[in-house]
């Protein structure tokens, strides 16, 4: 299913990619660094448990009223402007007004729907329909009825939530590219997270799938016994308008055999054909 939102480096082209790798086996997966949670909302409901994390509080705030509080939220939604003077004016309220919970969550969905390529900066213009988005609340609400909700820098969340069973999925902010998120509700991301992130990484007793951008720092930081990496193309959503093959480098990072999925579909089809013979 998709998600609820676009969020700048949201995973949508890549989820199925990200989803073939994850472990045959885990009992606990841990969304790190959960921004549009496009993974999270591909990746089929199992008996797993289930963690959604990030660190900017007010998409913490919003994911827990479209699980919690889903009319609530829509009905806050109803009546919005989609004009620039309404977008202003609830950008500075996000900044400076206490209000409950629900109100700003709808002020934050108001932020990304409203906002050019939902970068939450400046106002978009473009013609959107609120309401076309409450099927995909109602959707997410069901999806993420027993799913746990945190707010925690990444270093505190992997340590409590590690375990032989845990799989954490990290996507962080990509290397040298930190700045677009230090927006409203944002801190901002340095190259001491990233050193500290993998230190986080490289000790834990669970598994762990990275997404990042394929870059000489990435690599050095991972090149480590036992590590895996992976590297991945896929065209470029931005630069595709002006050059159509236009392709993005990424790479998959993972502390197992990334294949072990894949293999076993193989199998599986094998044997298969082999029954219709
Ligand atoms: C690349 S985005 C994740 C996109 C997501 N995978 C999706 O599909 O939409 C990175 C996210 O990391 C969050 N973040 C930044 N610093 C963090 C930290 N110290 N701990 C946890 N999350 C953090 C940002 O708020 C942002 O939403």
């Amino acid at each position: 299913m998709n998600s609820f939102m676009s969020w700048v480096g949201g995973k949508k082209a890549l989820r199925e990619e990200v989803v073939q790798r994850f472990p045959l086996y885990y009992e606990r997966y841990i969304e790190v660094f959960g921004g549009g949670g496009w993974v999270l909302f591909h990746k089929p409901p199992g008996r797993d448990f289930e963690v959604y994390n990030d660190f900017n509080s007010l998409l913490a705030n919003l994911y827990r009223c479209v699980r919690d509080k889903p009319d609530l939220l829509m009905n806050a939604l109803k009546y919005v402007l989609n004009s620039r003077e309404d977008f202003d004016r609830v950008r500075l309220a996000l900044r400076r007004q206490r209000t409950t919970d629900v109100q700003r969550a709808a002020w934050f969905y108001q932020i990304i729907r409203y906002s050019y390529a939902s970068a939450l900066t400046s106002y978009g213009s473009q013609p959107h329909d609120m309401r076309a988005n409450f099927l995909l609340i109602e959707q997410a609400h069901r999806r993420l009825k027993d799913v746990v909700v945190e707010n925690k820098d990444f270093e505190k969340l992997i340590r409590q939530y590690d375990r032989p069973v845990s799989l954490f999925y990290c996507d962080p902010p990509y290397h040298a590219t930190e700045g677009y998120y230090q927006n409203i509700g944002e801190d901002g991301f340095t190259e001491k997270d990233h050193i500290r992130l993998r230190d986080a990484l490289l000790s834990i007793e669970g598994k762990f799938l990275l997404s990042y951008n394929d870059d000489a720092f990435v690599r050095e930081l991972y090149d480590a016994p036992g590590i895996q990496i992976e590297a991945v193309t896929r065209l470029n959503n931005i630069k595709q308008r002006y050059d159509p093959n236009c392709q993005f480098a990424e790479v998959f990072i993972a502390n197992y055999d990334m294949t072990e999925r894949q293999r076993a579909a193989t199998q599986l089809n094998l044997f298969d054909f082999g029954q219709e013979i």
